[in-house]
């Protein structure tokens, strides 16, 4: 590397996160943070990291967008044979992580993941644009492929056969819902003192308790 990446690094000084502010339901604050996000034009508010586990106990995480928050539950939209769905269909375990560097905040969220209704997921495929529909239903998501030259026929032809009708849905695409069990908020501070708040679900599966933790 030519740059010195140790040379990198900036102070935290935006906000802070103080302990008798902390609503009792961290979904509460979870949408006031996220609505401060798009509010403040952040780049892709939306995106959040997924973190799942294959079957032999190895990680991995990519980005998706979040689509909809309902119910206390976090879901979002992909292909069923990915990479990612075949980790979940055998562990329903899975991380999502909100980084918006613009405000100096994270939030790691960790739960379990299930496939929503065909009917939620027709009804959100039916507001995808055209080209993304197609798309959906062509594309082996995480298989490989031979060249951009394949995928591109394969979206032609595709295309095609839908001229005049409306796209359905493949039956290998749809959302999941992750509900929650824990829930941590970030908020960087200056000198790295920075603020972090962990929310667990009780036994009881409504209430939370949060505590502080070390930075
Ligand atoms: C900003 C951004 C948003 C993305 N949104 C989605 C999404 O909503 N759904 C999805 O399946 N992939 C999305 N992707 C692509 C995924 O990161 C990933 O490449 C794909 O889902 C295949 O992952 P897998 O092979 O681990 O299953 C997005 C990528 C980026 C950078």
């Amino acid at each position: 590397m030519k740059i010195n990446l140790a040379n990198i690094r900036q102070e935290y000084t935006k906000s802070g996160l103080k302990e008798r502010d902390l609503p009792a339901d961290p979904l509460t604050l979870f949408e006031s943070w996220l609505n401060e996000a798009v509010e403040a034009k952040v780049e892709e508010p939306t995106a959040v990291l997924v973190g799942t586990v294959s079957p032999e106990g190895t990680p991995s995480t990519r980005t998706v967008l979040l689509k909809a928050l309902r119910e206390g539950k976090f879901v979002f939209y992909t292909n069923y044979h990915s990479r990612k769905g075949s980790h979940l269909a055998q562990n329903p375990h899975i991380s999502l992580s909100f980084v918006w560097h613009e405000l100096e905040r994270q939030v790691h969220i960790e739960g379990i993941a299930s496939k929503v209704s065909s009917e939620e997921s027709n009804n959100y495929f039916k507001t995808r644009p055209y080209k993304s529909r197609i798309g959906a239903r062509i594309s082996p998501q995480s298989q490989p492929i031979s060249s951009r030259v394949e995928i591109m026929r394969l979206f032609v032809a595709e295309a095609a056969r839908w001229i005049g009708r409306e796209v359905e849905r493949p039956e290998n695409w749809g959302g999941y819902e992750v509900t929650p069990t824990r829930i941590e908020f970030w908020q960087g501070r200056p000198s790295r003192l920075h603020d972090r708040f962990l929310y667990v679900l009780q036994e009881d599966k409504s209430s939370w308790q949060h505590e502080r933790l070390a930075p």
